[in-house]
């Protein structure tokens, strides 16, 4: 098919490059020129394991390009996905304004009936505003086109994102007409080679709510296990343990219940915030999600609260490694990282930091940190080690997973861990000497 994307954030450049993969042709498009003179060359804005090669491999075999013009293509085009940005508003509720201009555009330009995919995360009732808005275009215009508009959420991972797009676990298609439903289920077809089960059709509506509920079940779930963690720590049990415990139960399982520093970026903060707005919108208070979401903010500092336990409230004359800084491994993206809050906790407490991260690091000095005194970037993890009082480790790369402990040991001031992710078992620590904090045991040497 031919298909054409606009926005080449996260979302829309993953879900292009995939499609063009599987053997349609592709144009993606984006406002911002320099970001598309660079993706013609093959050079992509983010970090995200194999799309670079991907995206190159397609633009060689002619089937991905890159464009500034929307209107050149909306004519050769079967299918047009919206894969804009939707910040969150002043209120926290999704701004649509993105959307919808790119919406005012399609009305504008469009010559031959088109279905046009919100893949943007949009609350209920968007696909309506979209169609709304092209409708009032091509009233103006005095042309009557066909055009359907179809919700088809995205749940991809950041770090594992090609995968998930191209074995997905479901497919999610909202619409309220047949004709396009069968178009999308020809498009998604080749990406379930055995079972066509798990491609799911509904309403437009219901596909909507499906993306907030599933992260917001998602975000639930570490919530919960975030605050059973704080519990355990002061009835002296041990989360590690309890996890292990109830995972074992199939209607809980393992998966999304490790405790943490919190979750963080693109997608929970933002959906939980919206979801909740939605609710209230209607005129219902949702309790429950507001908790998870009020957790989530205490829990972000949970491990700063330890570090001022253990060295006081004034961190003067102080310095702190800090291992990882993006929000989760395999990723440079640093939107709502634990790191950013903790970090400026420490630092507003009068202490140095000394951070590495094996991507992050390029976005935290010339975005998220960067009017941040006090903090150095550090070529290895070893390098923010010398003359530290502490290591803090916050993001789980397997490159922190079993480090040196005795060159550890050797370099900094004294030997302590705080362990954000709870990477390292506490009593080899204890054995090699080292006084080890983690989320949720309350440890038997301090
Ligand atoms: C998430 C959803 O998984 C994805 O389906 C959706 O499309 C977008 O949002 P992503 O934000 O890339 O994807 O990351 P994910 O791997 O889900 O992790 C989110 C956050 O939760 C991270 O900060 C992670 O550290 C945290 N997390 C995850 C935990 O604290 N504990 C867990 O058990 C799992």
């Amino acid at each position: 098919m031919n298909l054409t994307v606009i926005g080449t954030g996260y979302v829309g450049l993953v879900s292009g490059t995939c499609f063009a993969e599987m053997g349609n042709t592709v144009t993606c498009i984006d406002v911002d020129t320099k970001k598309i003179e660079n993706l013609k060359g093959g050079i992509i804005p983010i970090y995200e394991p194999g799309l670079e090669a991907m995206v190159r491999r397609n633009i060689e075999n002619k089937t991905l390009r890159f464009s500034t013009n929307l209107n050149n293509h909306l004519q050769k085009c079967d299918i047009a996905f919206i894969a804009v940005g939707t910040p969150m508003g002043d209120d926290g509720s999704a701004d649509l304004k993105y959307v919808l201009q790119v919406a005012k555009e399609i009305g504008l330009h469009m010559t031959n009936p088109l279905i046009i995919v919100d893949k943007s995360t949009v609350p209920v009732g968007t696909a309506d505003k979209v169609s709304a808005t092209i409708q009032k275009e091509l009233e103006k215009r005095n042309v009557d086109i066909e055009f359907h508009v179809v919700s088809n959420p995205e749940f991809l991972k950041e770090g594992d994102a090609i995968n998930d797009f191209m074995k997905p676990d479901r497919v999610v298609i909202g619409s309220d007409d047949q004709k396009s439903t069968e178009k999308m289920r020809t498009l998604y077809s080749p990406f379930f080679r055995s079972s066509q089960d798990r491609l799911i059709t509904m309403d437009v509506r219901s596909a909507e709510m499906t993306k907030y509920v599933a992260n917001a079940m998602l975000a639930t779930k570490i919530s919960f296990m975030n605050e059973i963690a704080n519990i355990c720590e002061l009835v002296g049990a041990d989360v590690n343990k309890v996890r292990i415990g109830i995972g074992s139960d199939s209607r809980i399982g393992y998966s999304f219940i490790y405790p943490g520093s919190g979750y963080g970026g693109s997608c929970f903060p933002k959906d939980v915030k919206a979801l909740k707005k939605t609710a209230e919108e209607h005129g219902y208070k949702a309790s429950l999600i507001s908790s998870v979401e009020e957790v989530n903010d205490r829990q972000k500092l949970v491990i700063a609260q330890k570090v001022i336990t253990r060295f006081g409230e004034d961190l003067k004359g102080k310095t702190f490694a800090i291992w990882g800084l993006a929000f989760k491994p395999e990723t440079d993206d640093m939107r709502e990282a634990p790191a950013i809050y903790i970090i400026k906790e420490l630092v507003q407490r009068g202490a140095k930091i000394q951070a590495y991260d094996p991507k992050a690091m390029k976005e935290a000095e010339h975005f998220y940190l960067k009017d941040m005194k006090g903090v150095t970037y550090c070529k290895s993890k070893y390098d923010t080690l010398k003359n530290a009082d502490a290591m803090i480790l916050l993001t789980e790369w397997k490159e922190f997973r079993s480090p040196d402990f005795e060159e550890l040991k050797v370099q900094l001031n004294t030997p302590i861990i705080f362990d954000g992710r709870n990477q390292y078992n506490d009593v080899l620590m204890t054995e090699r000497g080292i006084e080890y904090y983690q989320i949720g045991k309350k440890l038997n040497n301090h």
